[in-house]
């Protein structure tokens, strides 16, 4: 039913619009940080391109609950300066090492690992102002659930907590029950975050909210499964980051437990139940329908 649904939507259309308010608001939300350096690394990562889903998923959210969207362009960009911010970090030497980001080289190679530290900071800060202090016309009992969600994503609940387990099991056997652990709270938290947030700004109801908050759960783990496919499978050209680097360093993966063709049997099961959930409301998904699908068939 979903596919039916969404053959009138023109989703290319709608990505390429949502791309260009998402990128603006981006730009706008840097002022003229002092000094210079710190300015040019908080630019350097936040603006260099990249697919912008989180804060579309925000946007679609939003616009799922009947309010406009561009109530939500603020906690919209506050989700993608921490996801920014997490990439910076996770590239550190004392990281993933990394020196390939977005197609190009990673802070830290260019601005040295104090400065990619300190802009990483100030981009997870900044994340929270533009939410508290830079969302005009959402009324503040919103804001304030918004600042809660994204403060337990961001930290050792969320984000860091996966992190954390990621790094430890690093070179040792890990089973499926951990290996979801780290692939929930890495990555799958902060894309839940983002159609949960988005939805908090649009004043859903508890019923949406729990249907957005199982659809996101799903596609939050597809991600990352697809994720640990593409290291595989795609070159270091097109992910614009260092293919192949699961495996280098020794990281267990959907792939390396269950095999590439399993894993996208799972990461196809986990979206077409994500897509099912959001049958009852219709033409009115059919952005966030099209986004799962997006996630699923994308190559980077
Ligand atoms: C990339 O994973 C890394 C993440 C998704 C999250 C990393 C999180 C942190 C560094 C904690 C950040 C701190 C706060 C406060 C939010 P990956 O290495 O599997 O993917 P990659 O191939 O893109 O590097
Ligand atoms: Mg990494």
């Amino acid at each position: 039913m979903a596919e039916a649904v969404i053959s009138s939507f023109d989703f290319t259309a709608y990505l390429a619009n949502a791309r260009g308010r998402v990128e603006a608001a981006l730009d706008a939300s840097l002022g003229p940080e002092r000094p210079n350096q710190l300015r040019e690394a908080m630019r350097y990562s936040l603006l260099a391109g990249g697919k912008r889903l989180r804060p579309i998923l925000c946007l679609a959210a939003c616009e799922l609950t009947g309010e406009d969207s561009e109530k939500a362009m603020s906690t919209a960009v506050a989700i993608e300066m921490i996801h920014t911010m997490s990439l910076i970090h996770d590239d550190l030497p004392a990281m993933d090492n990394d020196d390939l980001r977005r197609g190009r080289p990673t802070n830290h190679m260019v601005y040295g690992d104090a400065l990619a530290i300190l802009s990483g900071d100030a981009l997870l800060t900044r994340a929270f102002e533009m939410v508290a202090i830079r969302s005009p016309n959402v009324p503040a009992e919103r804001l304030l659930k918004v600042v809660g969600e994204l403060s337990l994503v961001a930290g050792a609940p969320g984000l860091v907590g996966g992190q954390v387990e990621d790094l430890e099991c690093e070179g040792k056997e890990v089973d499926l029950e951990t290996l979801e652990f780290i692939h929930i709270h890495k990555t799958g938290a902060l894309l839940k975050a983002s159609v949960v947030c988005g939805a908090l700004i649009g004043g859903a109801d508890d019923q949406l909210l729990k249907a957005l908050s199982t659809y996101a759960n799903g596609i939050g783990l597809a991600f990352q499964i697809i994720d640990d496919i593409l290291d595989v499978t795609a070159s270091s050209e097109v992910l614009g980051k260092t293919a192949g680097k699961d495996l280098l360093a020794d990281k267990t993966t959907y792939p390396k437990l269950l095999g590439l063709d399993e894993s996208r049997k799972r990461a196809k099961e986990l979206i077409g139940k994500s897509k099912d959930i959001l049958g009852p409301w219709s033409k009115k998904a059919s952005p966030l329908i099209a986004l799962a699908d997006f996630i699923i068939s994308r190559d980077r």
